[in-house]
């Protein structure tokens, strides 16, 4: 899928051109990309393309909606500067349409030298086409899936991924706790996502969801640079086919002043603010004449008691806003075991789908009802769900 558009012999020109010693050899790695490229923050009008090269680059997405020839090329900055010299590169392609397929290709070109007046080039690689699509609020039907609580555990990820008809998907969920904690980047590639671009990311856009172990670690503050959002924040709403979908960002379990933060975590005025955020979004038109609203979430927002500390804050903060907004299904995780909470059990007046990490939920979603088959990494059904639409309109 990549190919190298040119070689320029860098080594040998940088040598003469900068007149130092030259560090490179014959054996010098070739420009490669590495990783991706995977999609995020697809909205029904924009996507974002995000791949990793192993030197420094400038980078471009070239693509032409499937109905069309006019190539359209997108490249990212700020400030008035394009984004260069890095080896993470985020895409956003702007201006899209509802409901359209769009064909891609990423485009690197290696940054040699990087002069205050005067950058030198390398080579050039190119990775595509790919496809992607937008949210279309008008689609009668879709199918996604849910994974979450993989811990870096990729082979059994990749098993899960074969229960379900990965082609047939219009998203991919991952409800947090994807890795232990971030301390070397290692953890992301090896842990979940160079499965998941092998499988799907390339074209089926992936929703991470922030469970509480991914705020753990020395990288976690980087998450959202990796994994943009629509609105680069973990919390957010979209719409796609008969759904509306919340994305919550449960926070950590312990309180803030709990000696494994080292005083570095904040979470008290953050949910405050998630909150405010969320009694917005509920009175939102389009969220409440959706035929369904699903919420996601990595931890339950449900508790035994006080020392759930994260599920017992989210319930105070959440129950009672997401009680009013005629919630269809809340997908969780975090508890490590399968369990369907039903309404009124736990204070939440609507049906929480709790995952295990070792079980995928595919759900086809119609008009008429939502068909959720939950599997085993062997094929075993572990559990059927049909949901009406709470709210007929
Ligand atoms: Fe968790």
């Amino acid at each position: 899928m990549v190919r190298v558009d040119r070689v320029f012999l860098t080594a040998i020109v940088a040598a003469y051109v900068f007149g130092s010693p030259c560090t490179f050899s014959q054996d010098a790695p070739k420009l490669d990309l590495l990783h991706g490229p995977y999609l995020q923050a697809v909205t029904d009008s924009s996507a974002t393309v995000v791949w990793f090269t192993n030197k420094s680059c400038v980078s471009r997405v070239e693509y032409a909606s499937e109905d069309s020839n006019n190539v359209v090329t997108a490249v990212a900055g700020r400030h008035g500067l394009i984004d260069a010299n890095a080896t993470v590169h985020r895409i956003p392609l702007t201006g899209l349409k509802p409901g359209t397929r769009y064909t891609y290709h990423v485009v690197s070109t290696e940054i040699v030298k990087f002069d205050p007046y005067k950058v030198l080039y390398g080579d050039t690689i190119t990775s595509g086409p790919y496809r992607v699509q937008t949210w279309n609020p008008q689609k009668d039907k879709f199918s996604f899936c849910v994974v979450n609580d993989i811990h870096e555990k990729a082979d059994r990820l990749d098993s899960l991924l074969n229960q379900v008809p990965l082609d047939a998907m219009d998203l991919v969920f991952l409800n947090g706790d994807m890795i232990d904690h971030w301390t070397r980047e290692s953890q992301v590639f090896d842990g979940f996502l160079d499965v998941c671009v092998r499988r799907f990311a390339r074209k089926t856009p992936l929703v991470y969801i922030r469970g509480n172990h991914e705020t753990r670690g020395a990288l976690a503050r980087e998450l959202i640079d990796w994994f943009p959002t629509p609105n680069q924040r973990y919390y957010y709403a979209f719409r796609h086919g008969p759904i509306s979908f919340l994305v919550l960002d449960s926070g950590e379990d312990k309180p803030d002043s709990n000696a494994e933060y080292s005083g570095l975590v904040s979470f008290e005025p953050y949910m405050a603010e998630q909150t405010a955020w969320l009694r917005e979004a509920v009175q939102e038109k389009a969220f409440r004449e959706s035929r369904y609203r699903i919420v996601f979430l990595h931890m339950p927002p449900v508790a035994k008691d006080e020392r759930e500390y994260g599920s017992s804050r989210i319930h105070k903060l959440w129950a009672p806003l997401l009680n009013k907004a005629n919630i269809d299904l809340a997908f969780c995780g975090h508890v490590h075991l399968y369990a369907r909470v039903d309404p009124n059990e736990s204070g939440c007046r609507f049906p929480i789908l709790v995952n295990a990490p070792d079980t995928i939920v595919n759900v086809d979603a119609s008009d008429g009802q939502l068909d959720l088959t939950i599997k085993k990494p062997d094929g075993q059904v572990v559990d059927q769900v049909v949901l009406k639409p709470r709210l007929a309109n």
